[in-house]
């Protein structure tokens, strides 16, 4: 497992500003980055799997981020079996407040112990620090600009594509 191998692994449902945030400081920090779409079992979904996947693809190739980003999905098992077979030594997650260091930490704790495994908590750009998923998708459903807290292509799609969902 590589130090230079990193995986931030998320719901991305639908993917915001905080996260690009987080995926653009990562890839200035690892070799690699595998940028993960995982199902939460936990989480009622809004978009299909595919969807967040296209749309992150979308948003990061906009966003012009640097280094090697690698775009996939996950629903085979643990997280840290995708990051064993791809070498990965690192998870990294945002932080944005204590309600976040409560459900990350014992995540981090667990995967290490499952595969010694680190996890890298990265603070948030202020601007996005109270920006999350399911806000947007509230805001989203009720018929609101979501357009300041996501992507351009996020945007785009909540704004006409996603009617129907
Ligand atoms: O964006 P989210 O919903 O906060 O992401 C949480 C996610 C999907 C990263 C987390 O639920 C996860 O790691 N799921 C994978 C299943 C797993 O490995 N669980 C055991 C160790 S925590």
């Amino acid at each position: 497992m590589s130090s230079r191998i990193a995986v931030v692994p998320g719901s991305f449902d639908p993917p915001t500003l905080g996260h690009l945030d987080v995926i653009r400081r990562a890839a200035a920090l690892y070799d690699e980055l595998h940028v993960l779409v995982v199902h939460n079992p936990d989480k009622q979904a809004m978009l299909p799997v595919a969807q967040r996947l296209s749309l992150l693809e979308e948003s990061i190739a906009e966003a012009g981020v640097a280094g090697q980003v690698i775009v996939g999905s996950w629903s085979m098992g643990l997280l840290v079996d995708y990051a064993r077979d791809v070498g990965a030594g690192v998870l990294v997650k945002g932080i944005r407040s204590q309600v976040d260091v409560a459900y990350e930490s014992p995540m981090a704790i667990v995967n290490r112990h499952l595969a010694d495994i680190e996890t890298v908590f990265l603070l948030p750009d202020p601007a996005h620090a109270l920006v999350s998923s399911s806000l947007v998708r509230q805001v989203a459903a009720l018929g609101g600009d979501v357009s300041p807290f996501v992507p351009a292509p996020v945007a785009r799609f909540l704004d006409t594509g996603a009617r129907g969902l």
